[in-house]
């Protein structure tokens, strides 16, 4: 008789038991391929609630005791953006297999960057559970964009109440990210109200920003975030509107639906898709165990993630100088002198600048790949 083949069982532990924390620990219980066997969580409330969910585990009050004292196969990554580098760098001191580390990849680009490199210079395994990459209705719009079915891709169009562009944006634009192939993008301009003073997530976030880009081949995004976007559609709190040449499909963020209009659905034609039973962060464990299997890492996922980062971090340093175009890649951006000068108001005839009627030829496009 053949041997039966039994998948090995990775034990795992989860930093940060909060909302992100939970998602990773209930994927973990129900998925066949991990044992979740400790928490740390800095509060004692979110350490008791993780007892009385999974009794059993072991809970520590901090990630550093919880390696010395349990090291496990897996770790995740669910803390604030902010300590994301650091956990994920203790992490690796451990003979770890594999990691999740939550999106953002951490609170700026730099150290988003550092997170990958450090788990990339371990070879180890590695996702970041943006749901849209392994929600079901997601899949079958990434492949049908891929397919030509709208035609080609020109503009995505976002609307997203109740969130910011580091939190939630995030998500959406490493969905732009996939939608392009990771084109390369030109620029990003952003202008954030930021009056209200919001946090969310231990980060410093706006109350309502429009964040634009575009891609080398001119692919435009258009995202409207903050705390009280009024959506087009009733109902809905997340809107993508996707133009292609050929037709439209627009789609509701998380809600397993989407909306085709084509030649071959004139009169547009809703999609219902059944999501399936496994969470999106059990998607994401579950293929971070076959990597895990096969010792082969597959950093798409992580690098994608990272190209979101840069864009978010994009939109924010423009926000913060005023909305200028912020050029890609970032790290060989320098931001231009302050200028003295206020579109909108009469132009007094004298002071200097130049004029606009007079344009030898077409400017440099900001960001042009020469
Ligand atoms: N992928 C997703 O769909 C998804 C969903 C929700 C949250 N997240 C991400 O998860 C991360 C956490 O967000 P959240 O919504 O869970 O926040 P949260 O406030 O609900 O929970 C965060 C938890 O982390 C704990 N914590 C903070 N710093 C810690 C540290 N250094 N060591 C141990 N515990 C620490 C806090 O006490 C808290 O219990 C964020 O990066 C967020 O973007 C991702």
């Amino acid at each position: 008789m053949a041997p039966v083949y039994t998948a090995p069982v990775y034990t795992a532990a989860v930093v940060g038991a909060g909302r992100g924390g939970k998602g990773s620990m209930a994927a973990l219980s129900a998925s066949p391929r991990f044992r979740l066997v400790a928490v740390a969580d800095i509060q004692a409330e979110a350490r008791a609630t993780a007892r009385e969910l999974y009794p059993g585990i072991r809970t520590y009050d901090s990630h550093a005791e919880m390696f010395a004292d349990c090291p496990t196969d897996v770790v995740c990554v669910s803390t604030w953006p902010p300590s994301h580098l650091d956990v994920t760098q203790a992490a690796l001191d451990l003979p770890l297999r594999g990691i999740l580390v939550e999106k953002p990849l951490a609170d700026n680009f730099s150290d988003g960057r550092k997170v990958v490199e450090s788990v990339r210079a371990r070879k180890l395994p590695m996702v970041v559970p943006h749901g849209l990459l392994v929600a079901e209705h997601s899949r079958q719009i990434l492949e049908r964009i891929r397919n030509g079915e709208i035609g080609q891709l020109k503009l995505v169009e976002i609307q997203s109440g109740g969130w910011d562009i580091i939190n939630a944006g995030i998500h959406w634009l490493n969905f732009f990210v996939a939608l392009t192939g990771r084109e390369p993008v030109d620029y990003v301009m952003a202008a954030c109200d930021v009056s209200t003073r919001t946090y969310r997530d231990n980060m410093q976030v706006e109350t309502l920003a429009v964040t634009y880009a575009h891609t080398a081949s001119g692919i435009r995004v258009v995202m409207n975030t903050g705390d009280y976007v009024s959506i087009s559609e009733p109902g809905e709190d997340t809107l993508f509107r996707l133009i292609g040449t050929r037709g439209t499909l627009d789609f509701y963020g998380w809600a397993p639906r989407y909306r085709l209009l084509n030649a071959d659905h004139p009169h547009g034609r809703l999609f219902e898709v059944d999501p399936g039973a496994a969470t999106n962060h059990q998607r994401h464990l579950d293929n971070l165990a076959t990597d895990i299997d096969r010792g082969q890492p597959d950093y798409t996922v992580a690098e994608g993630s990272l190209a979101a980062l840069e864009l978010c971090e994009a939109a924010y340093l423009s926000c913060r100088q005023g909305g200028i175009p912020v050029t890609l890649p970032l790290d060989k951006f320098s931001p231009p002198a302050p200028a003295d000068w206020q579109p909108g108001l009469p132009y007094s005839g004298h002071g200097g600048g130049r004029n606009g009627r007079r344009l030898a030829r077409r400017p440099e496009q900001p960001g042009r790949r020469n």
